[in-house]
């Protein structure tokens, strides 16, 4: 398959769903070139599987389009459909099929020969862990083990663009790791993938953009490294308290002039971003000491995209889960 990198395979605009009156995705533009992979992060909730869906043709935009490959989603789901290759969230399979009986249909499908075919389920099934499973009846197998079966037809088929929704979702993180290098390896091959994930780190270490999303909107979309770079506060601290933090010292942290945000993470954890962090953390451990809140452990790291989702939305993406379904 040819690459063409300068040229959009996915371009999105205005796209917008409402479910009755709810409106869950909100205007939503980006363009996603070939060759990529496009992470589009966000917690449950967010807007990524009704994005999905709208590209995959399944369900209709309210308002706004987008095009995959040269075609329409609105004008022409018939060619869209043929571009695609989809994992979806929630599989909806046959309940007489097993996994061998699935993946080896779907081979037929994409035309593989009969020796191909062969060698190729088998080598699939094998790279998954399903190999040993490919005989169970699909309503024997767990959520992670039906969404490898997802992904083994992707696999096999090697769509021109690739729609993967939280693909390593209930894996263990063995099964993480081999699925990530398969989808880097699928993507060397020159299919373009869209990565809807609530988990930060696949995001970061996949993706050649981010887009993190946050009810319905997206909120910034770049590298994952620019993501990193750019926000404000480039070291961020994390303070483990014996204690309850109070509300005063989080005040007082904030009347540094190198401190540029101070997130309660738990009770007795607070996370403070700040420049110039060697001079920083010693003057925060004594205003902890004259206040007498034993610290219990103090960390320092690089940003992550959870930092960076944190400095758009005040809340990492674990309290945004809870408040989003
Ligand atoms: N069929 C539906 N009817 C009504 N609301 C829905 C439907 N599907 C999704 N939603 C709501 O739309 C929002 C976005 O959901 P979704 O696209 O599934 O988010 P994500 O995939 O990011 O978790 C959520 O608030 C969800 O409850
Ligand atoms: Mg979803």
């Amino acid at each position: 398959m040819v690459k063409n990198l300068s040229q959009p395979a996915i371009e999105v605009s205005n796209l917008t769903k409402f479910y009755g009156n709810f409106k869950a995705l909100d205007s939503v533009s980006f363009s996603v070139n070939a060759g990529w992979i496009y992470g589009y992060l966000g917690p449950n909730g967010a807007g990524k599987t009704t994005t999905i869906l709208m590209l995959a043709t399944v369900i209709r935009p309210t308002e706004g389009t987008a095009t995959v490959g040269a075609y329409d989603i609105r004008k022409n789901p018939d060619k869209v459909r043929g571009l695609l290759g989809m994992v979806f969230q929630e599989p909806k399979m046959l309940w007489v099929s097993t996994p061998w009986d699935i993946v080896n249909w779907h081979a037929k499908v994409c035309g593989l020969s009969t020796e191909e075919r062969k060698r190729r389920v088998k080598e699939v099934l094998e790279a998954l862990d399903m190999w040993e499973h490919r005989r169970k009846n699909v309503h024997a197998l767990s959520g992670g083990m039906r969404k490898r079966v997802e992904l083994a037809k992707v696999l096999i088929q090697r769509p021109k663009i690739a729609i993967v929704d939280e693909p390593t979702a209930q894996i263990d993180v063995v099964g993480k790791h081999r699925i990530w290098n398969m989808l880097r390896q699928l993507r060397e091959e020159g299919t373009t993938i869209i990565l809807a994930t609530n988990e930060l780190y696949e995001a970061d270490v996949l993706s050649d953009r981010v887009a993190i999303m946050h009810k319905g909107k997206l909120l910034v979309l770049d590298t994952p490294k620019k993501l990193k770079d750019n926000i404000p506060g480039g070291d961020v601290v994390d303070i483990q308290l014996e204690k309850e933090t109070p509300q005063k010292i989080v005040e007082q942290l904030k009347k540094f002039k190198e401190v540029v945000n101070v997130l309660q993470v738990k009770p007795s954890n607070i996370r403070v971003y700040l420049n110039q962090v060697e001079e920083v953390v010693p003057r925060i451990m004594n205003l902890f000491m004259k206040e007498n809140m034993p610290i219990a452990s103090i960390h320092m790291s690089e940003p992550s995209l959870d930092d960076v989702f944190a400095h758009y939305t005040g809340l990492t993406i674990e309290e945004a889960q809870k408040g989003g379904e």
